[in-house]
């Protein structure tokens, strides 16, 4: 035995380990939405305006005219038939395409962190906690709207948390990878309790110009509090296990960052600047990963499939979660088991899964088990096993 180990063979916190749980959820949602239809109608009246701009490049055949798009297609292809934004006068603006947010002093809580600060608020009081009973605060999302001080850092400030905050991005699985992060701390002992919150204004990265994609994102906050089950005040999800994988992929990209400005083309208002993918190879290539993820999961930790009274899935196509939910439970789903708020949120990135369990997890019985699942770019993909306890 190493020399330093006899020293703290005795020492409580080595001997201890703690039970993550999640004691609280909360959700921000923007005041405004955005139909399918008003949707269509803004990218339409842009799409005419651009090809009628181009009529004559498009007559000479050297660039093809913009399509419309369609709530039908958006509908059958997604799911979605609404998004709550932070802005939707710019977006709606054939002349604009992208949210208006007004550009913030740096003395006043930044966009973000006013997000994450509602349903983090939210979680604690769901929770029956204070700011004094969290030691950290992790920022988990697929953007951060500045590169420093840390989004992380300035929430825990403006809640009064003492102890310790960082940001980290793994694009649509930040959650559960958060959540699995916060989940270790409190076992180690190393802290009492985290706050994981992400906020996702996927407005501001969604290029609202590509019919392709423009139905996709909408914008919204989450937060989860984890804390050691013995300081849990009421019913709480015992956290059994966590799991998360990566996978690198082109597939899902972003080329925006902070080198943008040393690059020939500097700042130009390039395609790649914003959310890009290849949608069917993603819906081809993750389909498989998250239910095969999934499955080794559970049977790794003894769960069959008969023991999951819910799945809490990522909430980015309705026709990708019936697959996995299928998949999961070896049967199709009854109503109620695998609740999706897509046709409500859109997809929210990071959020979507945590949307689901917020709003979906009160009726669970005491024993009860269900799953979170988020999966996405990188490729990422992360699972919760949960047990409820009353
Ligand atoms: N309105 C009308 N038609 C449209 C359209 C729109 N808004 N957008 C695309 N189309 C057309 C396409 O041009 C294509 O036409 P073509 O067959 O003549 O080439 C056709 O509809 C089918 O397009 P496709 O992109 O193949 O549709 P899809 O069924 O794959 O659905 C997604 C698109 C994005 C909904 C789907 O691929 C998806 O959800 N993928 C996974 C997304 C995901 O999870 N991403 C993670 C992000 S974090």
């Amino acid at each position: 035995m190493p020399r330093y180990a006899a020293l703290f063979e005795n020492h409580p916190k080595v001997q201890r380990m703690f039970t993550p749980a999640i004691t609280g959820t909360g959700v921000f949602t923007p005041s405004q939405t955005i139909t399918n239809a008003e949707l269509v109608a803004a990218f339409n009246a842009y799409a005419d305006k651009t090809n009628a701009d181009n009529a004559e490049a498009i007559a000479a055949g050297k660039i093809e005219p913009l399509a419309h798009s369609s709530e039908e297609f958006i509908l059958k292809a997604s799911g979605i038939e609404q998004r709550y934004v932070m802005d939707k006068s710019g977006v709606l603006d054939p002349e604009v395409m992208h949210p208006l947010l007004r550009q913030r002093a740096d003395d006043e809580p930044s966009i973000m962190a006013e997000m994450a600060l509602d349903a983090a608020k939210k979680a604690l009081a769901q929770a029956g906690k204070s700011a004094a009973d969290v030691d950290a605060v992790i920022c988990a999302a697929s953007n951060m709207e500045r590169a420093y001080p840390a989004l992380a850092i300035e929430i825990q400030e403006l809640l009064g948390i003492e102890g310790f905050a960082f940001d980290m991005n793994v694009a649509c699985s930040s959650a559960t990878f958060g959540i699995q992060a916060a989940a270790d701390m409190v076992r180690s002992g190393s802290i009492r309790a985290a706050l994981v919150v992400n906020p996702e204004i996927c407005s501001g990265h969604l290029e609202w110009r590509d019919r392709d994609c423009h139905f996709i994102f909408g914008d919204v906050a989450t937060a989860t509090l984890i804390e050691r089950s013995e300081d849990a005040t009421g019913a709480y999800f015992e956290i059994l296990s966590t799991r998360c994988a990566t996978s690198f992929s082109n597939n899902i990209r972003n080329n925006n960052g902070y080198l943008r400005r040393s690059r020939p083309d500097g700042v130009e208002d390039r395609r790649d600047m914003q959310f890009m993918q290849n949608g069917r190879k993603v819906f081809k290539e993750v389909l498989p990963m998250v239910s095969q993820h999934i499955a080794e999961h559970m049977e790794a930790e003894g769960v069959a499939n008969t023991d999951l009274k819910r799945l809490w899935l990522h909430q980015a196509n309705k026709t990708m979660n019936d697959f996995i939910g299928k998949k999961v439970l070896g049967r199709t789903p009854e109503a109620g088991e695998q609740p999706n708020i897509l046709q409500d949120y859109a997809n929210t990135s990071s959020a979507g899964s945590i949307i689901a369990f917020s709003k979906y997890s009160a009726d669970l019985a005491a024993g009860d088990l269900g799953l979170i699942c988020s999966f996405g770019a990188g490729y990422s993909v992360g699972s919760v096993i949960l047990r409820r306890v009353a």
